[in-house]
Formats: C-alpha cells, sequence, structure tokens
C-alpha cells in the first residue's frame, strides 16, 4: 500500500515538475522553445562541452516563463530571469553542491538552487532583499498555515469595527514619512495586519512572522505604485493566499529540502568560508543607475527596516558625487574589485563565477561594466571564459533614461584558476587598479566623447570636459574608494 502511494506520489510530483518547468506542449506536438532549452540544459556533458551547450542556447528567452512558484512573491528591481542561473546550477553543479549569489536581491538564484535541490548562500545588504530571499526558499507546513489562516479570519472580523483606533495608531507608526502618504484607513488596515503578525511572532511562529510581513510588504508596494483607493485587507489576503499555493506547489518538487542560509551582509566582506562555494552567479548593482533602498522605502519603513546603515555602504548608488560623477565610477569600480576578490576567495579552485550586468551612461558616456570586471579579474586569479550577450525587455522599467538607460545584459563567465593573495581590504591594490581602469577610460574618451549619446546633444565643450572631470576623479582615488565607516 505504501508502496504503491509512494509510487503515485513520485509520479505526481514529476507530473508538476515537467509542468512547471516547461509551458505546456504545443497541440501539435511540436516542442516549444523553452522545451528545447528545458532539454539542452538537462543533457549530460563534461566540462567542455557543457562550455560549448551555452553557444546553443538563445540567451534573449523571449516569451519564456519566469513569474512561477515563489518568483512571484514580491516585485523587486533589477532582478534577473530565472532561466540565467537556473543554466549554470543545472550545467555546472550536482546535488548538494553549494551555489553563492553574494549579491542576491530578492533570490532568483536560491530559488533556481532549492528547485534543483543544490544547497545555496544568499547575501544582500538590504534587509528588504533578505527577508524576501528567506521566505522564498522557506517551506511551511500545512499545520502551521491552518494556524495563520485562523489568525487572520479573526483579524478580517474585526477589522472594520477597529477604525476607532486610527488616531492611536497614526502615533505607533514605524515612522512618520509614511502617515504622508496614505490615508487613515489604510494607515488603518495595515497597522492592523502588521499588529495581527507581531502576535504571530509572539507566539513562536517566526516563518509564519516573516511569511507575513512578505505579504504586507507586497501589498503596500501595490498600494504606492496604484493608489489608495484599493481594498486594503482583501488585496493582502489575496497575495497570503497565492503564497501559500506557490509555497505548497514548491513543496512538492523540492526533492529532498536542501540547505539554504541567507545573510544580510556586504558583498565586499562576505562571512563565508574560503574555498567552500561550487558555482557563483550573481548580479551587481548598474553604476549610477538606481537606488535600491528609494524603490522600496515605504515598504521598509512600515517593516521597521533602517536603511541608512544599507544606504551608506550601497554599492553604485547615484545619491553621491553629484558635481563629479565620474567620482562615482571609482568608487563603483573599487567596490566591485573588493567584491570580486571576496568570490575569488570564497569560491573553489576551477568553479565559475558568473556576473550578470548591463552597460549604463555617465555624463552621455558609455560605461561597460562587464569589461571593466573581466579586466579585473584577470588580476585576481579568474581566467575570463566567454562573455554572452543578450537583448533584454526594453519595457521592463530598470531606471530612468537620464541616469542611463539600460536595454542589453552581458553575463560574463569566469573560472577561478587560482587563490588570489590580495585582500578585499587592500587600499593600495584597489587603488592601483581603479586608477590604472581610469586612465585607460579617459584615453579612450580622449578619442571619442559622447559614447552614450541618447536623445539629447550636448555641446562638444561640454563633452571635452568629461576629460577633465575624468582626471579630477583620479586625482582623489585614494579617497573615494576607501569604504565609508
Ligand atoms: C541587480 S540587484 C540583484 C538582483 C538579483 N539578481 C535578483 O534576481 O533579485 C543588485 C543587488 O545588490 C545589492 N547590493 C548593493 N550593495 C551591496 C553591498 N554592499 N553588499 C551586498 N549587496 C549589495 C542590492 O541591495 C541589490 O539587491
Amino acid at each position: 500500500m505504501d508502496n504503491k502511494f509512494n509510487k503515485n506520489k513520485n509520479i505526481l510530483v514529476n507530473m508538476m515538475r515537467t509542468f512547471y518547468q516547461t509551458k505546456q506542449a504545443n497541440l501539435f506536438g511540436e516542442k516549444t522553445l523553452e522545451q528545447k532549452y528545458l532539454e539542452l540544459i538537462n543533457g549530460e556533458y563534461n566540462f567542455s562541452n557543457e562550455i560549448e551547450v551555452l553557444d546553443r542556447i538563445d540567451w534573449d528567452f523571449k516569451d519564456f516563463t519566469t513569474q512561477y512558484l515563489t518568483h512571484t512573491f514580491h516585485s523587486y528591481p533589477a532582478r534577473f530571469i530565472p532561466q540565467i542561473p537556473l543554466t549554470f546550477v543545472k550545467l555546472f553543479t550536482k546535488e548538494k553542491e553549494t551555489v553563492l549569489d553574494p549579491m542576491c536581491g530578492c533570490g532568483t538564484t536560491l530559488v533556481e538552487a532549492f528547485l534543483n535541490n543544490r544547497n545555496s548562500i544568499g547575501n544582500d545588504f538590504n534587509p528588504l532583499a533578505t527577508l524576501i530571499t528567506k521566505v522564498k526558499t522557506t517551506l511551511i507546513d500545512e499545520k502551521e498555515f491552518r494556524y495563520f489562516n485562523r489568525k487572520l479570519a479573526v483579524m478580517k472580523r474585526y477589522l472594520d469595527l477597529d477604525y476607532r483606533r486610527v488616531d492611536e495608531r497614526i502615533n505607533n507608526l514605524p515612522n512618520r514619512k509614511i502617515s504622508k502618504i496614505f490615508n487613515r484607513v489604510v494607515i488603518s488596515k495595515l497597522e492592523a495586519i502588521r499588529e495581527t503578525l507581531l502576535e504571530v511572532k509572539e507566539e513562536g511562529h517566526k516563518d509564519l512572522f516573516d511569511f507575513g510581513r512578505v505579504a504586507l510588504s507586497s501589498t503596500i508596494w501595490s498600494l504606492v505604485e496604484n493608489g489608495n483607493g484599493i481594498d486594503v485587507d482583501n488585496l493582502f489576503l489575496k497575495k497570503v493566499k497565492s503564497m501559500q499555493k506557490e509555497l505548497n506547489k514548491m513543496a512538492k518538487i523540492a526533492k529532498n529540502v536542501p540547505e539554504v542560509k541567507v545573510i544580510c551582509g556586504d558583498a565586499r566582506k562576505l562571512e563565508i568560508k574560503t574555498n567552500s562555494i561550487d558555482l557563483i552567479v550573481t548580479s551587481p548593482p548598474y553604476v549610477n543607475a538606481l537606488d535600491y533602498y528609494r524603490a522600496h522605502m515605504y515598504n521598509m519603513l512600515w517593516l521597521g527596516m533602517d536603511f541608512d546603515l544599507f544606504r551608506k555602504h550601497e554599492i553604485g548608488g547615484h545619491s553621491h558625487f553629484i558635481i563629479n560623477r565620474f567620482r562615482l565610477l571609482s568608487e563603483y569600480l573599487g567596490d566591485m574589485l573588493r567584491s570580486m576578490i571576496e568570490m575569488n576567495r570564497v569560491l573553489k579552485k576551477d568553479k565559475l563565477c558568473v556576473i550578470v550586468v548591463g552597460n549604463s551612461s555617465l555624463e552621455y558616456e558609455l560605461i561597460e561594466s562587464h569589461k571593466f570586471f573581466a579586466e579585473m579579474g584577470k588580476k585576481i586569479g579568474f581566467k575570463p571564459i566567454k562573455t554572452i550577450f543578450r537583448n533584454i525587455d526594453k519595457t521592463r522599467k530598470y531606471t530612468s533614461a537620464d541616469i542611463g538607460k539600460i536595454d542589453d545584459e552581458y553575463i560574463l563567465v569566469m573560472q577561478k584558476l587560482d587563490n588570489t593573495d590580495v585582500s578585499a581590504d587592500d587600499d593600495n591594490f584597489i587603488s592601483e587598479v581603479v586608477r590604472e581602469q581610469m586612465i585607460s577610460f579617459r584615453e579612450q574618451i580622449k578619442k571619442v566623447q559622447g559614447t552614450s549619446i541618447r536623445g539629447r546633444k550636448p555641446t562638444k565643450e561640454r563633452l571635452l570636459k568629461n576629460i577633465d572631470k575624468i582626471s579630477e576623479a583620479i586625482e582623489s582615488i585614494p579617497k573615494d574608494i576607501k569604504i565609508k565607516r
């Protein structure tokens, strides 16, 4: 009886796995592009073949399903599509090996590692990012969900009677700023939800507390995007229901639940053991592209998260060096070099480090970050193996055109050849490499100015000033690359 049950369960699990990893089969029996892709990455290859397989993939992944299972939990700016980490996880790791994303954002890499039975570590300085990542990779059993649903049913029953406490609630808000953007009804309801979640935590259900906070955060995000006129409690309850459904599906797909560790920390100083990682897949922030704390300011405030520390250490944030934007570039290159030294340290020898990044622009000049990273890699024990170009969906909201519009992406694949002998704190080494890179960037700009003019036409004099600005930025490298304490 037990055997029969297990056999049926396995069949069901396999059917579900196939269903969620592929789109429904074409009615005429023809394979979809997505099915062909899955066949390719599920094949057995040896190392050099796997690198060749990379050439047979259409990296644009046009019309592929990217929103499934826990990937649907929460929006996050500039996340990459799951097929990027999935490809490398499948081709370059075995079950139970460990995959790292040192700037994991909302945990796309970790979810794909989880679904394919790989252990994973995610690190990000943004506390909202690590909360979302943890919740997307933590299974919760049915009994716990039944307790949670009872709790929410009681909350819903008394919610409308509860408006009398609105003044008290406004006074108790975790931050006064948030009382300015929502009306009184919305504030009262959001606070009632937050209070219920705090009770859940006090009653000892920490995973449910985090699960509920992600649903609340996502609800607040929708309100900020769509305005006050929405039915808050129903929006929240609907979100909870759909998240439960996706997590239950994921529980059925995950074979033996792999280990997951999520760290809220700095990529320039990873709290991870040396030579312990089998694969890194990550996408760092773009220089000057967007401030992550700004994108989620209201949800973070409501969850009582302190984003000041994150703002101070955020890589690529565009709120500093307003007068000379090229100083931002040296700071960014310094931060990325430190992060790459750390990636090299934690990765095992011969394993791959995959960095996904787009071009950006500063003062009308094109910044090809992947080229800077490949050059840095060579100095710290990595061998660049290939750079894959992909078009990305231009309708995705990355950043404003003024800051640097991003419509293509590069996947830099490097192999760790040696342990680097430099440390991420070595300011002299960092200064030296950044200086070399900034000088060669200036030489390039001297030949042609305005390499990234989009729309507006600056004068020639204005563009020539960039050369002086870069020279000035080079002078202040030793100061600008220092980590702010
Ligand atoms: C492009 S996003 C990563 C998105 C991710 N690949 C995903 O799919 O969700 C870049 C991430 O770098 C993080 N970050 C910025 N500065 C950091 C730092 N000093 N240490 C760790 N993470 C940092 C940001 O918080 C952001 O989540």
